[in-house]
């Protein structure tokens, strides 16, 4: 049954290359872009130690809060404000290795340290954006970048 999700240990290399093709079953199966949001985000904290992991979509002016996992968030984010804004304006991934240090970081919970943003990018445009916080300093590294990259423009097609 697709629901049944195996949580691996390993590097994190590993445990990525097992989460994926479990995200691909999940989604694959179904069409409804909230539910797949919110599994895609519920596997991903699942499968890693990290505070917080969910999405924000595009809606008019605004990043919308979406399906997520972890402490309640901010509800709207403008383009180019905090780590999300910045993603979303310049239409790439940005990693911050120490949220204190960013300017204009929003703080929706004071345990976050580090944070990963990568945008979902449907025909040019963002469409929204996977946000993954951590209590851990510098927690995201080019393997993440890579695999969450990967997820990211899955899901898109899927679209
Ligand atoms: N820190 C984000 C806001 C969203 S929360 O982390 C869930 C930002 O600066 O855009």
């Amino acid at each position: 049954m697709a629901e049944d999700f195996i949580k691996i240990t390993g590097t994190k290399s590993e445990i990525y290359q097992a989460l994926i093709p479990q995200i691909q079953a999940l989604v694959g199966a179904e069409s409804d872009f909230t539910a797949n949001q919110a599994n895609i985000a519920a596997a991903v904290k699942e499968s890693f130690d990290f505070l917080w992991v969910g999405f924000y979509n595009v809606k008019s002016d605004s990043l919308v809060l979406g399906p997520f996992q972890g402490p309640v968030a901010c509800t709207r984010i403008k383009k180019g404000n905090g780590v999300c804004g910045k993603a979303w304006a310049e239409k790439r991934p940005v990693v911050v290795d120490n949220v204190n240090l960013f300017p204009g970081h929003i703080a929706c919970s004071s345990k976050s340290k580090s944070e990963i943003v990568i945008p979902l990018i449907k025909e040019c445009e963002v469409v929204g954006v996977l946000d993954i916080d951590s209590e851990q300093l510098a927690a995201f590294n080019n393997e993440d970048l890579l695999y969450l990259n990967e997820i990211c423009e899955w899901f898109v097609n899927t679209l």
